[in-house]
């Protein structure tokens, strides 16, 4: 039977020709494209009868089998080229409608503890404030000791530490920042220390890393109510003016007075009865702040810091607290799982 492979070449090409014709979609065309044309196709079927042939006939066997996938693969283009150009006429009589909205592309953007950390950098920028950043892998002495919490001191447990090694921790705060920027910088200084913190936390308001922006100001004559106007100028600004904000006396080891700073709690508009967020109290807390401990301007040492000249006020705020207040995001983990789903809202 293989003694007609010229034949079944060209019967084939034919049969191909009429498939190929009665085609009428992409898919369709493929489909009869492989079923020739593919490794397990017709075609290939014959060149492998080839070799059986005898070897006088081989020759011509090849040559009737060769044309007729050529004559396929023609036929495939061809018929290709129809369907598209019937397909772009049928497009070309849809009525358009120029005043429909154009489609728009996806777009990423910046995430909502970057949008945070950028406003309240901006905001302090114009409040004259310049940026100062150091390192989350910080020493022992930086996040703790120059902020007079020694070895030992109970305030130590108000922060859980990841320790690196004995003398080496990953921040808990950002306030080692205060430290390295009086080390580098002369007063009078207005700065913000925006940065990733790291602790043992983890609930709804609570996550192992998070970002603080650390504030200080150093000068001749600072006092409390400069801490309070200027805290209470920075709620207004990024909150909008019809926020509350509160002061609670508080204790650090590095201020004295201390105080926190809460802002009502956007998830049940601070009524507090039944709110998991704010656990009842109608309050969240978003800083911590004080005037400057002059033990942490004499652990600084330097004769420019001294503490009978200077005077400061110092804060530390959750960025990502404030993220969520501004956003009404009600568990704090949310922000750094990465959906998008949650993330393009914003
Ligand atoms: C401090 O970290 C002090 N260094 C702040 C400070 C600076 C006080 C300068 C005085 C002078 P505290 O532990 O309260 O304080 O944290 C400050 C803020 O960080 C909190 O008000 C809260 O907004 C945020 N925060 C604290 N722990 C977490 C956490 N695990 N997850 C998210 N935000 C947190
Ligand atoms: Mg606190």
């Amino acid at each position: 039977m293989n003694l007609d492979l010229p034949q079944q070449s060209t019967a084939l090409a034919k049969q191909a020709a009429d498939e190929l014709g009665a085609a009428q979609d992409k898919a369709e065309l493929a489909r009869i494209k492989s079923s020739y044309l593919g490794r397990n196709g017709s075609i290939a079927a014959l060149l492998r009868a080839i070799p059986g042939l005898p070897s006088e006939q081989r020759r011509d066997a090849g040559r009737a089998v060769n044309e007729a996938k050529k004559s396929v693969e023609v036929l495939f283009m061809e018929r290709q080229e129809a369907l598209r150009g019937a397909a772009l006429s049928r497009a070309s009589q849809v009525p358009v409608d120029p005043t429909l909205p154009g489609r728009r592309d996806w777009h990423g953007h910046s995430h909502p503890v970057t949008q945070a950390w950028d406003e309240i950098c901006d905001i302090f920028s114009s409040m004259g404030y310049s940026i100062q950043e150091g390192p989350e892998v910080e020493t022992d002495w930086h996040c703790f000791e120059a902020l007079n919490i020694p070895q030992g001191h109970p305030a130590r447990e108000m922060q859980d530490t990841f320790y690196i090694e004995e003398k080496v921790v990953l921040r808990t705060h950002t306030s080692p920042v205060q430290v390295r920027s009086m080390l580098s910088l002369d007063p009078p200084m207005r700065v913000i220390c925006p940065g990733v913190v790291y602790r043992r936390d983890n609930d709804l308001t609570h996550t192992p890393m998070f970002h603080q922006v650390e504030g200080l100001v150093v000068d001749d004559r600072v006092t409390m109510a400069d801490l309070k106007g200027t805290l209470s100028e920075f709620a207004r600004a990024f909150f909008g003016p019809g926020t509350k904000v509160r002061f609670r006396p508080s204790y650090f080891p590095f201020t004295e007075p201390s105080a926190e700073v809460d802002v009502s709690c956007v998830f049940c508009k601070g009524e507090g009865a039944g709110c998991r967020v704010c656990k009842d109290t109608g309050w969240l807390e978003v800083l911590g702040a004080g005037m400057v401990d002059p033990a942490v301007f004499a652990e600084v040492g330097r004769p420019e810091y001294d503490p009978d000249k200077v005077q400061g006020f110092a804060f530390g705020m959750g960025i990502d607290r404030l993220a969520m207040l501004r956003y009404g995001i009600g568990d704090l983990r949310m922000l750094f799982e990465n959906d998008v789903r949650l993330l393009e809202q914003f």
